[in-house]
């Protein structure tokens, strides 16, 4: 537990940001005395709880913005409020490629069985990611209808002088834009990851896993619960060839670039973390 410093007679740092209970968080479901493979699952709590954090931040500030934008409010604020979110919506990527440090991938396949049917699918603000990047979700519906009516009204003459009105609104669309592809890229990713840790297995919400997920970005699918989409008959197991841009070879190229990056990481975590990770691989 995290000593805070409690002043009577003023806020401390520590109750402001609540640190005590976010430092209290993370319960790895592994035996601590198998200290390679509880350091890896804790590390893996910690990038789900980041990216649970930076979701519902990206969440929050499109709601503000939508707000703002639906009563004709301060456009600028509006561009700061969605600039912000397609920054923290990139920051949302970077972290899943983090997870190419949660090696060894022995560790992970180890406390993953723990999982029962635990899955980040379960995610409601992942959910809601998922709906922004396929255009199903109401705030950013709200942005691009005060958008569009906004721009109607512009010149459709280039003068070759943006009033800040024009410039508002391309940077808003443009901040807008980022985000929606931050997500899709990152899904992308998230295929690619998952390729690499469970290759051919099934998910732990029980779908087929990769080939589960390649059939989702192939429907744009956002939000569709899993144990929906596994009745589906259309997303039944079958053989598959393509997927929206991707091909199963292109996903095993990229997922070989990612597995490259953890055999040039993992000498260096092994060198920082003794003989954990060694022991770990020879259970
Ligand atoms: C080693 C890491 C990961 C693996 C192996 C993995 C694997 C999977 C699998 C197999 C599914 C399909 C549903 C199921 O059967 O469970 C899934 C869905 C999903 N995962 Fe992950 N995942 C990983 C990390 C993450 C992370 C870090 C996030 C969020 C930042 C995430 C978010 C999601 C979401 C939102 C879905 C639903 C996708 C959709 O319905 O299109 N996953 N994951």
């Amino acid at each position: 537990m995290v000593k805070e410093i409690v002043s009577s007679s003023r806020l401390s740092y520590a109750g402001y940001i609540r640190l005590s209970s976010i430092l209290s968080s993370q319960v790895p479901l592994s035996p601590r005395e198998d200290i390679g493979v509880w350091a890896t699952e804790r590390y893996f709590i910690v990038c789900h709880q980041i990216s649970e954090l930076l979701a519902s931040q990206i969440l929050a500030d499109l709601k503000y913005a939508a707000q703002l934008i639906s009563s004709h409010q301060n456009w600028g604020t509006v561009r700061t409020l969605l600039v912000r979110a397609a920054s923290l919506a990139l920051q949302f990527y970077q972290q899943s490629e983090q997870l190419a440090c949660l090696c060894p991938q022995h560790a992970f396949l180890k406390f993953r069985t723990l999982l029962e049917g635990a899955s980040a699918s379960e995610s409601k603000q992942f959910r809601e990611l998922l709906n922004i990047s396929t255009g199903d979700h109401p705030h950013r519906k709200t942005v691009e209808r005060a958008l569009l009516s906004r721009m109607d009204s512009f010149s459709t003459v280039p003068s070759g002088v943006v009033t800040q009105h024009e410039s508002e609104a391309w940077s808003i669309a443009e901040a807008l834009s980022v985000l929606t592809n931050a997500i899709t890229i990152w899904r992308e990713l998230h295929i690619v990851i998952t390729a690499h840790f469970i290759a051919g297995s099934r998910g732990t919400g029980g779908t087929a896993g990769v080939e589960y997920l390649l059939r989702r970005m192939q429907a744009s699918g956002g939000g569709a619960d899993p144990k929906d989409v596994g009745n589906d008959p259309s997303f039944s197991s079958g053989s598959f060839e393509t997927f929206c841009g991707m091909s199963v070879k292109n996903i095993n190229s990229k997922a070989q670039v990612l597995n490259e990056r953890v055999r040039l990481l993992q000498p260096a975590f092994e060198g920082k973390m003794g003989n954990y990770f060694t022991q770990a691989k020879a259970i």
